[in-house]
């Protein structure tokens, strides 16, 4: 089974045209390399909590996609508020997702520990904030894509059993 995935790129410039968003294609690379996955929808929002928010409820509730995958906004900046509309909309937490992205980042930086990322089910859905920049997108996307499949299987019944003979 091929999972359908959303790209949400969170970012007041790339909204209003004035950066480009190289973010949202960098996930879609790695995306289109894999086997199992396959970009369905891609989409830019300003920081605004509400608006991504309902990206995330259509896209989940509405478009019945399987992983949602967004970028940017999960740093200190009083504009990112990535997270919290991904707190908003789940309904299970999956914490050990972005455990793994940050054990990962913190051996390239230390900054590594101002990633306020989440992870979350809501129904069918696995949504997971990833980094803004396509440096950051790289260097944890590839580490926790087969994971993420994994936990898909068990979510969707495609694996019932975790342990290996
Ligand atoms: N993770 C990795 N792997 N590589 C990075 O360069 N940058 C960090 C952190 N995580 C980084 C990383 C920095 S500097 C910040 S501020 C946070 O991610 C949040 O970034 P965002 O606001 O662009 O989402």
């Amino acid at each position: 089974m091929i999972y359908k995935v959303g790209i949400i790129t969170a970012s007041d410039k790339g909204y209003a045209g004035t950066r480009n968003d190289l973010s949202g294609p960098a996930i879609e690379e790695i995306i289109v390399k894999s086997k199992r996955f396959q970009v369905d929808k891609m989409t830019i929002l300003p920081d605004e909590q509400d608006m991504l928010a309902d990206m995330m409820r259509k896209m989940a509730d509405e478009d019945h996609l399987d992983l949602i995958l967004t970028t940017g906004g999960t740093g200190f900046s009083k504009r990112d508020v990535t997270p919290e509309a991904t707190l908003e909309v789940m309904e299970r937490r999956a914490p050990g997702i972005p455990e793994a992205m940050r054990s990962i980042s913190f051996q390239i930086t230390p900054r590594a520990m101002l990633s306020r990322a989440e992870a979350g089910i809501r129904g069918g859905t696995l949504i997971i904030n990833l980094p803004g920049s396509p440096k950051a997108i790289r260097e944890t996307l590839e580490y926790l894509l087969p994971s993420a499949e994994h936990g898909l299987d068990i979510l969707k019944g495609n694996d019932a059993e975790c342990a290996r003979p």
